[in-house]
């Protein structure tokens, strides 16, 4: 029996300025399950896969550059976990290619993106159609038996999983793993400063690498109702960075106080993200450790698909 640790993998794409919601949301657990030990950690930044909907150079050399580098401020340790982008792998799009002449179109005409944006009379780029293809070779190059994502991607971990079976079966030949989804519990909605649910969609986001002052501000504009009971979007906020027990008899011991209440959720968050910030702006001074990490995982990366290719290639035929 093989005593490797089952391999763990997941993409993100490099597309939005980072907000309280990803941290408290996603990315703490995130980086807490790639901590855990129990898994052979890959994450790597879904650059193709942001390119069906961003088409300017400079926004996605800045924004995968700041992905990294979150990632890397919130925690991840590059001793257990491979980190790369997914462009600098070819083997991705290759296998996307051979997926594709097994997958036929009303396939994946079923996939809810898909369906959504035909609902909605979106014109739709080839790539965002093929997409769910371009995942599955993401997965399935790696060996990989757990995805974290959150609910919204289970479709295409069974799509994934749908094409591993086609190509084995087709193939007679066990050449890929089949993956396994791992829906991140919803730990939290947080609501942004309007009180609807945080986006960056929405315009009410408080920053992940907000200055003090920054911080401040936007805590001071979270929207409260008057009724003078606790206000609980600020609370719903506090609990993230402050235990429950501690919290609720300062809100009672200020109750309708609501100027009072975020002044002391503006230190707490601060107090709370400071070293995440800090590591941040020094990551961000130190240039060329970004690119070194990315080309050290890339090579990584292409050993393991390299091998997988030349495995995929004979069950094929075209080696
Ligand atoms: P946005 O809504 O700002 O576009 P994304 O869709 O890029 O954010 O979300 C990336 C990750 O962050 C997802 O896993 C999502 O579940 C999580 N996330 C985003 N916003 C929130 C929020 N307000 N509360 C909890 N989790 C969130
Ligand atoms: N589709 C994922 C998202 O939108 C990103 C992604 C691309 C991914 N390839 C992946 C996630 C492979 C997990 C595994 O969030």
């Amino acid at each position: 029996m093989s005593t490797q640790k089952p391999v763990l993998l997941s993409g993100i794409k490099p597309t939005g300025d980072l907000h309280i919601g990803n941290y408290f949301g996603a990315m703490r657990q995130q980086v807490e399950l790639f901590k855990s030990g129990q898994y052979k950690p890959f994450i790597f930044v879904a650059d193709y896969h942001a390119l069906n909907t961003m088409h300017d150079a400079e926004e996605m050399r800045r924004r995968t550059r700041e992905l990294v580098t979150a990632y890397l401020a919130v925690g991840l340790d590059l001793e257990e976990v491979v980190l790369f982008k997914q462009s600098d792998v070819p083997a991705h799009t290759e296998l996307c290619w051979i997926f594709d002449t097994l997958t036929t179109m009303p396939y994946l005409m079923r996939a809810h993106a898909f369906k959504d944006a035909e609902a909605k009379n979106k014109e739709i780029n080839v790539g965002s159609f093929n997409y769910p293809m371009l995942m599955a070779a993401d997965i399935l190059l790696y060996d990989t038996k757990v995805v974290p994502v959150g609910q919204d991607q289970k479709q295409h971990i069974e799509i994934a999983r749908d094409t591993a079976e086609k190509f084995n079966h087709l193939y007679k030949d066990d050449v890929f793993t089949l993956p396994e989804p791992y829906i991140m519990p919803e730990v939290a909605v947080v609501p942004g400063v309007d009180g609807q649910k945080m986006s960056k969609s929405y315009g009410n986001v408080i920053p992940l690498f907000a200055s003090r002052e920054e911080l401040a501000k936007r805590v001071m504009s979270i929207v409260t109702d008057s009724s003078g009971e606790r206000p609980e979007n600020v609370y719903a906020i506090h609990k993230l960075v402050r235990s429950e027990a501690e919290l609720v008899p300062i809100y009672e011991e200020h109750k309708g106080k609501y100027k009072v209440l975020k002044e002391m959720l503006a230190e707490d968050l601060s107090a709370y993200l400071a070293p995440i910030r800090e590591r941040y702006v020094a990551l961000q001074s130190d240039h060329g450790r970004i690119e070194d990490i990315l080309a050290k995982g890339a090579q990584e990366a292409r050993a393991v698909t390299e091998a997988k290719m030349a495995r995929v290639k004979h069950a094929i035929g075209v080696s």
